[in-house]
C-alpha cells in the first residue's frame, strides 16, 4: 500500500544528526556526534529516593495534571531563576514543557503562519530549524560572529522581513559553543523593541559554565516589563537528566495561554511524576542542584581540555579555526576551506569515530567545512582515543585531498 503523508511532514528532511547516530550504533565507534550529557553522573540514587517519596505520598503523582505544570515546581523554578539568572517571573508566567524542544514546537505552533519569517543565528540549533520549517516558516539566517548576531545585518533583516520572532541560543550555543557579548544582547533587545519583534531565548546550557565571567540573559536585561518581548526557555535535560523530559518556558501570560492551547493537543500536560520528582529533588536535604551543576561543570571542563589539547597540538588542525568554549557541551571547528566535513565523516566512521558535519545547522548557505564536536558524553581517556582516530582520519583525508 502507498501511504499518503501530509506535505507538511514530507517537507521535513530526516534529521542529519539522527541519521549519523544510527551510523554510530556499532560498539567500537566513539561518538562526538550527539549532544548527550555524561550519563555516569546522572544523580540516580537521588532520583530514586525522590521517586520513592513522591510515590509513597499520594496517587496524585500518577493522575492527570495541569497543562501549565505542577505549581510547586513552577514556584521553585521562579525562585531559582530570580536568584541564579536574575529573571523575575511569577509561577503563572512559567509553563512546564516536555523539554525545551517542546517549547520551540509550541511557540512556533502558536505564532507561525505558513510564509512567516523567523530570523536565526547562522549557524543555529538544527532541531529548531526543523520545527520552524514544519510550521511553514521562512527561516532567514542573520550573519553572526564570535560575539553574536551582527547588528547591521540584524537591523537590515528586521526592516526588510518584519519577522514573527528572532530565535537565539546566546549562551554556549549549540552548535558553536559561543557566548554573545552583553552589547550584542542589548542591541538585539533594542532593535527588536523598535520593530516590536519577539525574541525566543533558548538557554539549555547557561548553567554549565566552567570559565569566564557570567553574562546576563537577554530575559534578565529586559527585566519584568509589561508586554515582554523575550520568551525564555530552559530545561533540566543538561543539569539533571534528559530522560525526565522536563523543560520550562517563561514569558507573557498571553503567549503562554496560546502555547497551553497548543500543548493540550500535543500531550495534555508533561509527566506529573517527572515534575514531582524534580520538585522533590529541588527541596531535598541530601541533594543540591547547584552543587551538582558545579560538579558537572568541573567534569566538562576536563573533557573539553582533553579535546582542545588535540585541536591545539595535532598537526592536522594547523589551518583549522576553533574557539575554546567557556561552558556548554560543544566545540565548533572550521576546517580549511574546501574540505567537506560530510566526506570526512565517512572516513572518520571507518576509523571508528563520529562527529556532526556543520552544514545542516545553517539556515541558508552552509559552510561545508565545519563540524561540531561534543565533549560532554565521553570520559577523557575515550575522548583522547577518539580524537587520535579523528586526527588519523583527517590526515588520511587531507592526503587524498592534496593528491
Ligand atoms: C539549543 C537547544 N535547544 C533545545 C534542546 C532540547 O532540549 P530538551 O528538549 O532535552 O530540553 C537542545 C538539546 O540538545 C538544544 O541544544
Amino acid at each position: 500500500m502507498q501511504y499518503s503523508f501530509s506535505s507538511r511532514i514530507q517537507a521535513v528532511e530526516s534529521s542529519a544528526v539522527r541519521d549519523i547516530l544510527k551510523l554510530t550504533q556499532g560498539q567500537s565507534i566513539i561518538s562526538f556526534a550527539g549532544g548527550l550529557p555524561a550519563e555516569e553522573w546522572f544523580p540516580i540514587e537521588h532520583i530514586r529516593e525522590a521517586a520513592d517519596k513522591v510515590l509513597s505520598q499520594a496517587p496524585q503523582a500518577l493522575q492527570y495534571g495541569l497543562t501549565e505544570g505542577v505549581i510547586s515546581l513552577r514556584e521553585q523554578i521562579a525562585k531559582r531563576l530570580s536568584s541564579v539568572r536574575n529573571i523575575q517571573a511569577s509561577h503563572d508566567e512559567i509553563m512546564i514543557t516536555s523539554g525545551s524542544q517542546q517549547t520551540l514546537d509550541l511557540f512556533a505552533k502558536a505564532l507561525i503562519n505558513p510564509g512567516d519569517v523567523v530570523l536565526v543565528e547562522d549557524p543555529t540549533y538544527l532541531a529548531c530549524l526543523q520545527v520552524l520549517r514544519l510550521y511553514g516558516a521562512e527561516v532567514i539566517g542573520v550573519k553572526s560572529d564570535e560575539e553574536g548576531m551582527i547588528v547591521e545585518d540584524l537591523e537590515q533583516k528586521l526592516k526588510a522581513h518584519q519577522p514573527k520572532f528572532v530565535y537565539v541560543v546566546p549562551t554556549f550555543s549549540n552548535p558553536t559553543g559561543r557566548v554573545w557579548s552583553v552589547e550584542r544582547r542589548q542591541a538585539l533587545l533594542d532593535h527588536c523593541r523598535a520593530h516590536e519583534v519577539l525574541i525566543l531565548e533558548d538557554d539549555p546550557y547557561g548553567d554549565l559554565r566552567f570559565s569566564g565571567e557570567p553574562v546576563p540573559n537577554i530575559a534578565s536585561l529586559e527585566g519584568a516589563v509589561q508586554d515582554r518581548l523575550v520568551i525564555y526557555t530552559s530545561t533540566f535535560s543538561k543539569t539533571v537528566a534528559p530522560g525526565l523530559r522536563t523543560g520550562f518556558v517563561v514569558g507573557d501570560k498571553r503567549i503562554l495561554a496560546m502555547m497551553a492551547r497548543g500543548k493540550q493537543s500535543s500531550d495534555l500536560h508533561s509527566s506529573v511524576l517527572d515534575q514531582l520528582i524534580l520538585s522533590e529533588l529541588m527541596q531535598s536535604a541530601t541533594f543540591s542542584l547547584d552543587a551538582h551543576i558545579e560538579k558537572l561543570s568541573h567534569i566538562y571542563r576536563e573533557r573539553m581540555e582533553t579535546m582542545a589539547t588535540h585541536l591545539r597540538e595535532d598537526r592536522c588542525y594547523r589551518d583549522a579555526k576553533w574557539t575554546t568554549p567557556q561552558g556548554g557541551m560543544f566545540i565548533w571547528v572550521e576546517l580549511p576551506e574546501g574540505l567537506e566535513a560530510d566526506a570526512l565523516l565517512k572516513c572518520a566512521v571507518q576509523k571508528g569515530v563520529a562527529f556532526v558535519p556543520g552544514a545542516p545547522f545553517y539556515a541558508q548557505v552552509p559552510k561545508r567545512n565545519t563540524m561540531r564536536l561534543n565533549y560532554s558524553f565521553a570520559e577523557p581517556a575515550i575522548i583522547h582515543e577518539g580524537m587520535s582516530r579523528l586526527s588519523e582520519a583527517i590526515e588520511e583525508f587531507l592526503g587524498r585531498y592534496d593528491g
